[in-house]
């Protein structure tokens, strides 16, 4: 999907206030019936229907009219509502070149007025988590967009807290500037992907500080969970830059010693594989892998604090934590499953992404108001959440089913061929137990939807109140 900012220019205050009210709309229902959004848009003589018009020319918002009649958000209206924020709280004055192609999530450089460029990076969960067709199909045929967005806006949420944390205690880390919806603002790092190097001049010292780097973050709580040469830039100096973090789990864990050992068993498969160079082999190496037992035994001596204490105070909740971990976890087990189907390759630890650098460049120099994003914010998640973590496991129970069909599962090959690599085969089986557990859950939760259905007329009502107080945008 391309992100065609210039269309931001041509959109009026009304545009923006139809667009904000579908949103709004969407917290209780998949898809906003008309009337809903005419009395949460508060526009008067068809208005909202005008502007709707302008937003489904600009592929903003999508016309569902089969089952029920209504609108929701694309995610190119959600990222025009994200970026029409950060431009309101100004922190971006214009929208570049696309610079990364993750795969959830596009990154843009953006400039703001001084003409500073920065990195701007909108998530998109579930673009590719869901490979296998049926379940994909299974999955959005049932359930609504807005879990994305929802899931989307959580992984953004954590990112930004964790990229903040790691800055204030001097880890290698952009400088985290803001956070809005699925948007978090960052400096933009001066090096590539560790992924696109072939040569080092100092191998050895640049894979002791991703081995130290791995080490350090479990001295303080954390686990990086996709520490590879997709998530670390390095510089012309091969000073290492680590990105990337909505997976990062806590030492406390169940299967954090696993986590840790799979960050450093791509480590060591990539500097094998690719730069040719055998850390097993080097003599040189005070130590080639860290001990989890050991950081985490020196950080409990050292009397170090964990990050997770600081970042349970971010805004990026317990619950928050509880519905992307639901949500990665049954990833996981997709991943696991095409890795097992061939489909994964033998690039490194993760699918190997082109990078896509088309070029997007204008100006988003729209009018702005933050009222909106204010309300928006002030409107509770519950809902969300709901529809969340009852999709994300209507989604892991179909990908379990996909997998079985696939013959089982299996963990990762071997990684380095002098060492006995890290068995993470039953952290399959794991994730496949807590699967039964979870649709269990699944099930009990769907019961509770339904009864949330019943108040959710309740909270449209809650939303009309808050349209009034719209009226002075
Ligand atoms: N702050 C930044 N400065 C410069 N480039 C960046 C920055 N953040 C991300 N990138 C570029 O964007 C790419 C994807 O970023 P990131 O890994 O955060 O996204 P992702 O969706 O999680 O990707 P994947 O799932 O493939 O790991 C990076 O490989 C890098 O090339
Ligand atoms: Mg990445």
């Amino acid at each position: 999907m391309k992100l065609d900012v210039n269309v931001l220019r041509y959109l009026s205050k009304e545009d923006f206030r139809v667009l904000t009210a579908v949103e709004m709309g969407q917290k209780n229902h998949e898809i906003v019936p008309m009337p809903l959004i005419d009395s949460i848009s508060g526009l008067k003589h068809g208005g909202a229907f005008r502007c709707l018009k302008t937003l489904l020319q600009h592929k903003l918002v999508h016309h569902e009219g089969q089952k029920y009649d209504g609108y929701r958000l694309t995610y190119m209206g959600y990222d025009f509502l994200a970026i029409k924020a950060l431009v309101a709280r100004g922190h971006i004055a214009g929208v570049g070149r696309q610079i990364g192609v993750g795969k959830e999530s596009d990154i843009f450089e953006v400039t703001n007025d001084e003409g500073e460029v920065f990195a701007l990076k909108l998530h998109r969960l579930g673009r590719t988590s869901f490979r296998d067709v049926k379940s994909k199909r299974d999955y959005l045929g049932t359930r609504s967009n807005y879990s994305w967005l929802y899931l989307s806006r959580l992984a953004a949420l954590k990112e930004f807290a964790f990229m903040k944390a790691l800055g204030d205690h001097g880890f290698p880390v952009p400088v985290a500037i803001d956070n809005n919806r699925h948007a978090v603002l960052m400096e933009l790092v001066d090096g590539q992907p560790l992924v696109q190097v072939r040569e080092l001049a100092h191998p050895a010292a640049v894979y002791s500080a991703a081995m130290d780097l791995i080490a350090r973050l479990a001295a303080r709580g954390l686990i990086h969970c996709d520490f590879n040469e997709f998530n670390l830039l390095i510089d012309e100096e091969e000073t290492l830059t680590l990105i990337d973090f909505p997976q990062m789990v806590s030492v406390s864990h169940p299967n954090a010693e696993e986590l840790f050992d799979r960050d450093v068993e791509c480590i060591i498969r990539f500097f094998n594989k690719k730069i040719g160079y055998m850390p097993q082999l080097d003599e040189s190496l005070p130590s080639i892998r860290p001990s989890f037992q050991a950081a985490v035994a020196e950080a409990a001596a050292a009397g170090a604090s964990g990050l997770d204490v600081e970042l349970a105070a971010s805004g990026f909740n317990k619950n928050h934590a509880k519905d992307l971990q639901a949500f990665l976890d049954g990833s996981e087990v997709q991943d696991d499953a095409d890795d097992q189907a061939g489909s994964d390759s033998e690039e490194g630890c993760e699918d190997e992404d082109e990078d896509d650098s088309e070029p997007s460049s204008s100006d988003a120099d729209a009018a702005s108001d933050s009222g909106s994003e204010q309300l928006l914010d002030e409107a509770g998640d519950l809902p969300d959440a709901q529809a969340a973590a009852a999709a994300a496991a209507a989604a892991r129970a179909a990908r379990a089913a996909a997998r079985q069909q696939q013959g089982g599962v299996d963990g990762e090959g071997s990684i380095a061929p002098s060492r006995a690599p890290t068995d993470i085969s039953f952290m399959g089986r794991e994730v496949q137990q807590r699967l039964v557990q979870q649709r269990q859950k699944a099930a009990a939760r769907a019961v509770n939807l339904k009864a949330s259905r019943n108040v959710s007329k309740a909270k449209d009502k809650k939303a009309r109140k808050t349209a009034s107080a719209m009226a002075d945008w």
